[in-house]
């Protein structure tokens, strides 16, 4: 079975990111073709990204913390990022969280779940356009959320039931896609 990561893609004290993380880990974990995890950035700590040589060149890296990351990100097939929208794009910690890695991403597919008050589409496709090079393929389905309609005062996540259907249908398509890469990179 293939094991795919929810990936968070924001780090602030006041987040509401992990609620969103968490509604997608329940809803994946219903499911018995693919293994499910959540995977905090926070928790790894990773300093604003300073390496003095790019990961598509070398995997000796100088931060101590990017090698936890790395593990975690090289054992897992699959990915589901969790994003909010900042000023159009997506948050500088997980910016800097795929800029630490390259080779631990390729060849792996990739779901986006977004909210924000546009709901974090702009963010979502700037997200796609980041993942090419690493060679993560983004699957087309995907869920985006409101922070007016799908938050109560924009800080408890209450999404709408129609959401679970979009979710559904861009995790069937990360399961598969998942698997599939797997016999490219093997
Ligand atoms: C600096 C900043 C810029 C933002 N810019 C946008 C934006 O461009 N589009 C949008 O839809 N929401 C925007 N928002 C709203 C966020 O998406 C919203 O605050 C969300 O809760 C942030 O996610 P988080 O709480 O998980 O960090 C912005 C929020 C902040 C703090």
């Amino acid at each position: 079975m293939v094991k795919i990561g929810i990936i968070t893609g924001s780090t602030r004290d006041s987040r509401v990111n992990l609620q969103v993380a968490e509604w997608v880990k329940s809803i994946a974990d219903k499911r018995t073709d693919a293994e499910f995890e959540l995977v905090d950035i926070k928790d790894y700590h990773l300093p604003k990204f300073n390496e003095p040589i790019p990961a598509i060149m070398s995997q000796d890296y100088q931060a101590p913390e990017a090698y936890p990351w790395s593990k975690k990100i090289n054992g897992l097939d699959g990915f589901i990022f969790v994003t909010p929208e900042y000023n159009k794009a997506i948050t500088s910690g997980l910016k800097d969280a795929i800029d630490y890695l390259y080779v631990e991403w390729n060849h792996k597919a990739a779901g986006i779940v977004s909210y924000g008050s546009t709901l974090g589409v702009t963010a979502a496709n700037n997200l796609r356009l980041i993942l090419t090079v690493p060679k993560v393929a983004t699957v087309g389905p995907s869920v985006a959320l409101s922070l007016f309609t799908d938050f109560q005062d924009m800080s408890t996540f209450n999404p709408a039931p129609y959401h679970e259907d979009s979710l559904t249908k861009t995790i069937d398509d990360v399961v598969s896609w998942s698997t599939a890469l797997k016999t490219v990179r093997e």
